[in-house]
C-alpha cells in the first residue's frame, strides 16, 4: 500500500476515479444489457400476440361471412385462409407463423417438440398465451403460442364425422383424430417464432456505441478534473514545498508566493507568506540585536568574552584580545577555560549554577588568575553572566585586571 501513498495526487485521483468509473461502467453495461434485453423480449411478445390475434381474427371473420362457398373452394375454408395468411407472413418477414394441433389434419401443421409440450400443457378452456426463450442451433428465439378453443361453430367440421360437410368427410375419413372435439376443448394454437440473434446483435452494437460515448465523456471529465486539480491544488502546493526547501537551504526568508484566490489553497499561501514575513522580521530583529550586542561589547571598557557552555569562545572584544595577546581569529573557537588558572574548577562552578537553572549574573569572583599576553598569570576580577536563547546557553565573562599593572593600564 505504501507505493500508493507515495504516488502523486493527480495519479491517485486518476486511479481512484478510474476504478469507480470502470465499476460503474460494468454495472451500467450489465444493467443496461439486461434491461434492453427484457424490453426487446416484451416488444417481441407484443408483436407475436398481434400476429396471432390477426390470424385468429381473419379466420373468425371468414367463418362469419362464408355460407357454403367453402364447399366449392377449399382455399376459402376459414382455417385454410388463416393457414395461408400465416404462411405469407412467414415468407415476407423474419417471423415464423403457423397453426398447430395435436390432432392435425394438415401434416404441415404437425407440432414440433416444443409446441407439442406446450399444447399438452394447455388445460381445456385455456386462453392464456405462453412464451419462452429457446436456444436453438441458430441462436436464441422467442417461441409464442396462443391456444385456440373449439367453439360451437368449429364443431361443424371438427365435431361428429356424420355432421361434417361432405368435402371434409371426403378429405378426412371417419375415425380421423380431427373430429369429435367438445366445446371448450383446446383444438390447437397459433405458433409464432421470432429469432432474437439479429435483435441481440443490434442491441449489443447499440450498447457498444453507448459505452464508447460514455468512455469518451469519462476521459474528458478525467482530463478536465485532472487539469483543474493540477492548476488549483498541485501547482500552488508544490510551489510552497519548493519555497520551503529553498528557505531551509539558504536561510533566506524573502521568498513570497503570489496568491491567486481566497480558497483553502489561497489561505495556505497567505499563511505561508505571512509566516515568511514574520520570520524575516524576526531574523532581522535578532540580527540587529546581535549587531548591537557586538558593538556594545566592542566598545566596552573591560575585556569581554562570550562563550558557550563547553567553553568555546564565540565573541570577544579588542580588550580581551589584547589581554591574552591573540588576534580575534585565534581566539574565536578557543576554549575559554584554557585562559584561566584552574579553569576546570571554574567550569565546574559554572556548570552547577547552570544546572540549578540560574541565569543572569551567576559568578563574580576574584579567585582566579588569567593567562596574560606576557605569559604570566595575572589576578583578575571575573563577572560571569549566563543567558539562554533558542535552547543555547551563552556565558559572557567580563574581566577586570586588578593587578597594579592592570589598574594602571585599563
Ligand atoms: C368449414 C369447416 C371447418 C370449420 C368450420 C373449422 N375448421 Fe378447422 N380445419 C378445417 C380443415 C379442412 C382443416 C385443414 C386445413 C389445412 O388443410 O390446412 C382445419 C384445420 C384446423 C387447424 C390446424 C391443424 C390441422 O388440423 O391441420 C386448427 C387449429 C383448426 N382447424 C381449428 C379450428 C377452429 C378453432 C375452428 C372454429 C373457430 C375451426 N377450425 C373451424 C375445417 C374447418
Amino acid at each position: 500500500m505504501t507505493w500508493f501513498i507515495n504516488l502523486g495526487i493527480t495519479t491517485k485521483f486518476t486511479i481512484i476515479l478510474t476504478f469507480c468509473m470502470v465499476g460503474l461502467f460494468i454495472f451500467g453495461a450489465l444493467y443496461g444489457y439486461q434491461r434492453q434485453q427484457k424490453l426487446i423480449i416484451m416488444g417481441e411478445v407484443d408483436n407475436a400476440r398481434i400476429i396471432a390475434r390477426q390470424i385468429i381474427e381473419a379466420r373468425e371473420y371468414m367463418s362469419l361471412v362464408l355460407t357454403d362457398e367453402a364447399s366449392h373452394n377449399y382455399n376459402l375454408i376459414p382455417q385454410v385462409v388463416a393457414t395461408r395468411i400465416a404462411q405469407r407472413i412467414t415468407r415476407s418477414s423474419s417471423y415464423y407463423v403457423r397453426q398447430v394441433s395435436l390432432r392435425f389434419r394438415n401434416p404441415a401443421n404437425r407440432p414440433d417438440p416444443y409446441e407439442e409440450r406446450e399444447l399438452k400443457g394447455f388445460a381445456d378452456g385455456a386462453t392464456r398465451e405462453t412464451f419462452q426463450i429457446i436456444r436453438g442451433p441458430k441462436g436464441e428465439s422467442l417461441r409464442y403460442l396462443l391456444p385456440m378453443m373449439a367453439e360451437k361453430s368449429c364443431l361443424e367440421c371438427h365435431g361428429r364425422y356424420e355432421s361434417a360437410p361432405l368435402f371434409v368427410q371426403q378429405l378426412f375419413p371417419k375415425g380421423h383424430p380431427s373430429y369429435n372435439y367438445r366445446p371448450g376443448e383446446i383444438i390447437g394454437a397459433v405458433s409464432v417464432t421470432i429469432p432474437l440473434a439479429e435483435l441481440y446483435r443490434a442491441m449489443t452494437l447499440n450498447l457498444r456505441h453507448d459505452l464508447i460515448i460514455r468512455g469518451g465523456m469519462f476521459l474528458l471529465v478525467l482530463l478536465v478534473m485532472g487539469y483543474i486539480i493540477h492548476q488549483a491544488v498541485i501547482n500552488p502546493i508544490s510551489l510552497v514545498a519548493r519555497s520551503i526547501t529553498r528557505v531551509a537551504r539558504t536561510g533566506n526568508f524573502s521568498d513570497r508566493i503570489p496568491q491567486r484566490g481566497h480558497d483553502e489553497v489561497g489561505q495556505l499561501i497567505a499563511a505561508f507568506n505571512e509566516m515568511m514575513a514574520e520570520l524575516e522580521r524576526k531574523t532581522e530583529q535578532s540580527r540587529e540585536s546581535e549587531e548591537r550586542y557586538r558593538n556594545f561589547i566592542r566598545m566596552a571598557r573591560s575585556a569581554v568574552m562570550t562563550f558557550m557552555e563547553d567553553g568555546k569562545i564565540v565573541i570577544s572584544n579588542e580588550k580581551a584580545e589584547r589581554l591574552v595577546g591573540k588576534s580575534r581569529q585565534e581566539i574565536i573557537g578557543e576554549d575559554f577555560y584554557h585562559f584561566i588558572e584552574n579553569g576546570a574548577r571554574l567550569k565546574g562552578t559554572i556548570g552547577s549554577r547552570l544546572a540549578a537553572g540560574e541565569e543572569g549574573m551567576i559568578v563574580e569572583t576574584r579567585e582566579y588568575r588569567i593567562l596574560s599576553a606576557s605569559g604570566g598569570w595575572r589576578p583578575f576580577e571575573i563577572a560571569l553572566s549566563a543567558s539562554r536563547t533558542e535552547g543555547k546557553t551563552l556565558i559572557t565573562a567580563i574581566l577586570r585586571d586588578i593587578s597594579d599593572q592592570g589598574s594602571r593600564r585599563i
